[in-house]
């Protein structure tokens, strides 16, 4: 296993360094210290060739923008807050609109933008990098100072691990993700329509027309029914109102029989590379975001422009807007107690 640093570019007059964790099979994975985005994600495929199946831009002033949020974490919030109110403890704090009235990822100062502190760690058969950032009370409009820690690891059972650590000396939100684009048939491929998905989840949140949960509705009989593998494609054009809404899926899965434990979320699997991707956490929700809206402007890293639908998201996560909705499992971080949350991506073949 090793860690291994280089310069990635500079930012904003920062200069920008990547850490490459790679494990003993060879699989590796690169992060940055500019919001601790991720760079590349490199798999081997049934045939033993590596493939990258992360999207990401070539040029770091590409990240300024970063249309589509791509290998980002975002925090302090991930997804929807209705009318861009966040009711915190009784208080209600008004944050930008962003996305029809909406406040979107906790924008727009988002989180991806930022410098952070980084620490490298090995030992027990993992190696990892561990970034951090000090949020100031009101920051993005949400109250508290708060210490964010985002640690990546990599172990030699093709496992990336993400473990996000907060603290603050005010209660306030703590809703982070991780919004990486994963193209299993490798990240320049094209359209996602060869990867078959299967989410553990028999209901999901049909949305309103700005894409916040009306209700908890089940899958069964509908599209939204991914209880057993079936191809991302399948419904993802259907004509009825809750996929015209998402312009495909972009919704929000009640993960099965949640209690806070880390549990088997998701499973993805290629069929040109024979890539399987299973996905872990101990939260809740689980947005399965199959790149409706990407329309980048900017080449990725090998020169090529990404597609629309040219990679898929899942996104662990707390309901959207469940800050202000008492149905769901609330996102609220307590002043002074410490709360960490962890979500895996672990790599195998078919
Ligand atoms: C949301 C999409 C949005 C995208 C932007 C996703 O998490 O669900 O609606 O277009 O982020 O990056």
């Amino acid at each position: 296993m090793k860690i291994e640093k280089s310069k990635y570019g500079i930012f904003k007059g920062n200069e920008i360094t990547a850490y490459k964790l790679t494990n003993d099979n060879g699989m590796y994975a690169t992060f940055i210290n500019l919001g601790g985005i991720n760079t590349e994600i490199v798999v081997k495929d049934k045939n033993g060739k590596f493939v990258d199946v992360a999207l990401q831009y070539k040029d770091i002033d590409a990240l300024d923008e970063n249309i589509g949020n791509l290998g980002a974490i975002v925090a302090r919030n991930a997804n929807r807050i209705a009318n861009a109110l966040a009711n915190i403890s009784g208080v209600e704090y008004k944050l930008v609109d962003n996305n029809n009235s909406n406040n979107l990822h906790s924008g727009p100062d988002l989180f991806h933008k930022k410098v952070l502190d980084a620490v490298t760690s090995e030992g027990n058969g993992e190696v990892s990098v561990e970034f951090s950032y000090k949020f100031k009370d009101m920051e993005q409009g949400f109250p508290g100072n708060m210490d964010f820690k985002i640690k990546y690891t990599l172990n030699n059972t093709n496992e990336l691990k993400l473990r996000y650590e907060a603290i603050s000396d005010k209660d306030t939100i703590f809703n982070p993700t991780f919004h990486g684009y994963f193209n299993l048939a490798g990240h320049d491929y094209g359209t996602i329509y060869s990867h078959k998905i299967k989410i553990h989840a028999d209901n999901y949140t049909s949305v309103n027309e700005v894409l916040i949960p009306e209700s908890v509705d089940k899958v069964r009989g509908t599209v939204f029914d991914f209880t057993n593998f079936k191809y991302m494609n399948d419904g993802i054009d259907d004509p009825c109102e809750q996929i015209k809404r998402g312009k495909g899926f972009d919704h929000n899965f009640a993960l099965n029989d949640y209690d806070g434990t880390f549990k088997k979320a998701v499973e993805v699997v290629e069929d040109n590379t024979g890539i399987k991707m299973d996905v872990y956490t101990d939260l809740p929700g689980m947005q399965f975001y199959a790149g409706n809206a990407l329309n980048p402007k900017c080449v990725g890293k090998s020169g090529k422009m990404y597609v629309k639908r040219g990679g898929f998201c899942l996104e662990s996560q707390y309901f959207p807007n469940a800050i202000n909705d008492g149905r769901f499992i609330s996102p609220l971080l307590k002043a002074g107690v410490k709360k960490v949350t962890n979500t895996s991506y672990r790599f195998s073949i078919a």
